[in-house]
């Protein structure tokens, strides 16, 4: 047993609707590299899970006619059912019911209470007693009374648990600007200057308006606020403050959490907070990817963009599903998904590089050696090359590896099989299988594939668990051949080895057929623009340049944003525009919940006269695009654009 221990995790998932591709990106992405890990001869601990309360839960358990707990247990099954169909090699699945966590979060509340660190506090407001309504000062109606009944309010506050943050900003901000927790660079940046540079808040951490939470055990009219409850997962999984679980002390801190952009604000402030605060040692590396996002949209449920994985999977296997998502998504950006580069990838990649290579390889040892390379050999031009190049690839990939830099890790190893079906090209084995005397040659030749087919697929198998030992069936590779330590030597395979022709790994996908099936079957509107139709659809009015120039478009930071009382279809968001802030309402509650959009940017119509909504000054609009089913959909620029920049 190794003492070299390795601790990745996920974010645990929301289960308010069944996973998507979107959610299988971290998932296939922590798998693959638990599974380099296994095989650098770690002992590693994968966890992932499910984050199981909140009011979201709640009203959609209560939309179905169902408890919480019967809803959220049937969509964990898919949760389930997907990351056994991906091959995702989890060593633990937490779910925040379950009873031991639950208790340790209490326990974790009180302990938090008990050092001082959170403390009970008012949330204040105006307050209309006959609405039972609080508002804002800056909500209530012309002459300061309740925007919805008009009649006077007063001063009043609502008890609720904080947390304190100030007193870790400088640690914080150290954390995020000298060391390599958060990877890219780029980010820490953006949180420091959106965060906590304009002074952090104490942080609201419980919540008396719905019931489907954990309860606070010294005042349990109070449930813990969904963040703390799920934060804390990495550690209530080992064991921390439940007898549960017994690896704690073994494996914290972790050495990777992988999280998608839209919640690293969480990761890399209040969770560093909260743990700073126990005196809990910190994550090694936060790594963060941006989203799957689906004709520019961010993959979503609410959006109605959708890919579903296991109709994916069933057409192409879900290898190369693996393979897509991973070669397409650079650590830091964004990665669109679209039918049509997913099935051109896996032709050239699966089906013309690895694929040809393999089945090209095997069969000419069949055809010139009857299966079995004979034992002479002679070395000849191009060897060297190929031999440094499948030798040197390890090193690159661990590389890769340690940076979460899963895309190129891929494409060193696909460097490989590239350079060797360019020995196929160079060397010609079927003109030296014409020639009797150049039998030598060409067993020589026939090997070196093998070997370099050998090593690229030893380390492709952390990526693609399924398919690989297919390949190493057909090149005659026994299970003791295939390992780390193996792919930095040369000449594994018996010298004589015998090869097994078999079924064709990646067939080819007819690309144009493919893509009609799918949109027929995903009933897809993302049909591909015809590049030769150059003439744009009718829109209505035309304008001039000028025209369109007298809106003023501003990038906004959602600095908060809350419902507005009383109205089904209004939040009020409160952001910076670089300009000295402003508060804008938008007819966008039905699709977005306040906390979906706190901390994003977004695109204001900066120029809009002032007007009035259920009594609510909005000074501007949010862009939102009218999605096909009759939704808005809030149109998200880059994370990194300043607050104030003009849209042109
Ligand atoms: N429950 C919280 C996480 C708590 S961790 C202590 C949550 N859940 S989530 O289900 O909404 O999202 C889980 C992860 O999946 C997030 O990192 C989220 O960004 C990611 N993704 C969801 N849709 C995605 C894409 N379309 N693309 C890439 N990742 C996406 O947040």
């Amino acid at each position: 047993m190794t003492n070299k221990k390795f601790y990745i995790t996920t974010p645990i998932y929301y289960p308010s609707g069944n996973p998507h591709i979107g959610h299988c990106y971290t998932t296939v992405a922590c798998d693959s590299i638990a599974r380099y890990k296994r095989m650098q001869g770690y002992s590693v601990m994968f966890l992932t899970g499910t984050d199981e309360h909140g009011q979201k839960i709640e009203e959609k358990a209560k939309e179905q006619g169902v408890t919480p707990q019967e809803y959220v247990d049937e969509i964990v099954k898919n949760f389930k059912k997907l990351w056994s169909y991906m091959d995702i090699s989890y060593d633990r699945y937490i779910r925040t019911t379950d009873d031991y966590h639950v208790e340790a979060i209490q326990k974790i509340f009180k302990e938090l209470y008990d050092r001082g660190y959170i403390y009970k506090g008012e949330y204040k407001g105006m307050y209309c007693t006959p609405c039972e309504s609080f508002w804002t000062s800056s909500q209530l109606d012309e002459n300061g009374c309740c925007p919805e009944c008009h009649r006077e309010v007063k001063e009043a506050s609502e008890e609720a648990y904080f947390f304190k943050l100030s007193p870790f900003a400088d640690r914080i901000e150290k954390l995020l600007t000298e060391t390599d927790y958060l990877q890219p660079k780029s980010r820490a940046t953006e949180l420091v200057n959106n965060f906590i540079k304009p002074g952090l808040e104490d942080l609201c951490v419980s919540r008396t308006s719905f019931t489907w939470g954990i309860p606070v055990t010294f005042d349990p009219k109070h449930v813990v606020y969904v963040w703390v409850d799920a934060l804390f997962n990495y550690c209530t999984a080992l064991g921390f403050q439940n007898d549960a679980h017994n690896d704690f002390d073994e494996f914290w801190p972790a050495d990777v959490h992988m999280v998608a952009k839209d919640i690293m604000r969480f990761h890399a402030i209040i969770w560093p907070a909260m743990l700073m605060a126990l005196d809990l040692p910190l994550p090694k590396h936060l790594a963060v990817h941006g989203w799957i996002t689906f004709n520019g949209q961010k993959m979503s449920k609410s959006l109605g963009n959708v890919v579903d994985p296991f109709i994916l999977g069933e057409r192409y296997g879900s290898d190369a599903i693996r393979y897509h998502i991973l070669r397409e998504m650079a650590l830091g950006a964004d990665s669109s998904f679209s039918n049509e580069i997913m099935i051109n990838r896996i032709n050239s990649d699966l089906a013309n590089g690895l694929g040809n290579l393999v089945s090209r390889t095997v069969a000419m040892v069949d055809k010139y050696f009857g299966g079995t390379i004979p034992s002479e050999r002679e070395l000849g031009d191009f060897d060297d090359e190929l031999i440094s190049c499948a030798l040197s690839l390890r090193d690159k990939v661990d590389e890769f590896i340690d940076q979460t830099q899963i895309n190129n890790a891929l494409a060193e190893i696909f460097k490989v099989i590239s350079r060797a079906n360019k020995y196929i090209d160079e060397t010609e084995p079927w003109i030296l299988g014409k020639n009797e005397t150049k039998k030598a040659r060409l067993a020589s030749v026939l090997y070196n594939l093998l070997e370099a087919i050998r090593i690229s697929t030893t380390l492709l198998s952390c990526f693609m668990p399924k398919t690989m030992p297919k390949i190493w069936k057909q090149i005659g590779a026994s299970d003791n051949d295939i390992s780390y330590e193996n792919a930095t030597e040369w000449g594994v395979l018996p010298t004589n080895v015998k090869v097994c022709r078999g079924e064709i790994i990646f067939p080819r996908i007819d690309v144009e057929k493919e893509i009609d099936e799918l949109n027929k079957i995903i009933g897809s509107n993302a049909k591909e623009e015809q590049a030769d139709d150059f003439t744009p659809a009718p829109v209505g009015e035309q304008i001039s340049i000028d025209d369109f120039a007298k809106s003023d478009l501003r990038v906004a930071l959602v600095k908060s944003c809350e419902k507005v009382k009383k109205s089904k279809k209004l939040l009020c968001l409160q952001l910076d525009d670089g300009m000295g802030g402003r508060q804008v309402v938008s007819g966008i509650a039905e699709w977005y919940k306040p906390e979906d959009l706190v901390g994003k940017k977004v695109i204001i119509v900066a120029n809009l006269k002032p007007v009035k909504l259920c009594g609510v000054e909005s000074n501007g609009m949010i862009c939102a695009a009218d999605t096909p089913d009759g939704a808005a959909s809030v149109i998200f620029p880059d994370q990194s654009l300043p607050n104030g920049s003009k849209i042109r």
